[in-house]
């Protein structure tokens, strides 16, 4: 079946099956910035926004996201440097597989909670895991992009 998405300001239309889910959708279209992980909607590493809110791309089947707009690290290319800026800064860099999911779901969060509490930070990012970090350089690196904002 045909599906038409917007994908980082572009329309575009794909052909899937109605078992596809997004991440293999996007993937297909050499949107490699979306990484596999668990596939259970466990890890994070997959994130895009839809519609401006953080959501699993490897559990949404494609066809549940016909009609809506999907953003990716892509569309997010001034933000997202200027978090891997901070990331630097403080040690919080590492292999990086993780960094393009935490940084489109931190931009949701910033568009739904002003001025979060370092407790809301913490709970908000819960479902963005990292292999490589104790998640403390991250958050402070995550602090400083927030108030860069102010
Ligand atoms: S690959 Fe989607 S949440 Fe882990
Ligand atoms: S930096 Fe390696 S998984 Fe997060």
């Amino acid at each position: 079946m045909r599906i038409n998405i917007e994908v980082n300001g572009n329309l575009k239309t794909y052909d899937v099956a109605p078992d596809d889910y997004l991440l293999d959708t996007l993937r297909a279209d050499n949107i490699f910035s979306i990484k596999r992980g668990c596939e259970t909607s466990s890890c994070g590493v997959c994130t895009v926004l839809m519609d401006g809110k953080a959501v699993q791309s490897c559990t949404i089947l494609s066809v549940k996201a016909e009609g809506h707009k999907i953003t990716t690290i892509e569309g997010h290319q001034k933000e997202a440097k200027k978090l891997s800026e901070h990331f630097g800064h403080q040690g919080a860099d590492q292999c990086g597989y993780c960094n393009s999911a935490l940084a489109l779901t931190v931009h949701a969060m910033k568009d739904e909670i002003k001025e979060p509490t370092n407790e809301d930070i913490k709970e908000y990012l819960v479902g963005n895991l990292c292999r490589c970090t104790g998640y403390e350089a991250q958050h402070r690196a995550i602090k400083l992009c927030l108030e860069d904002d102010e």
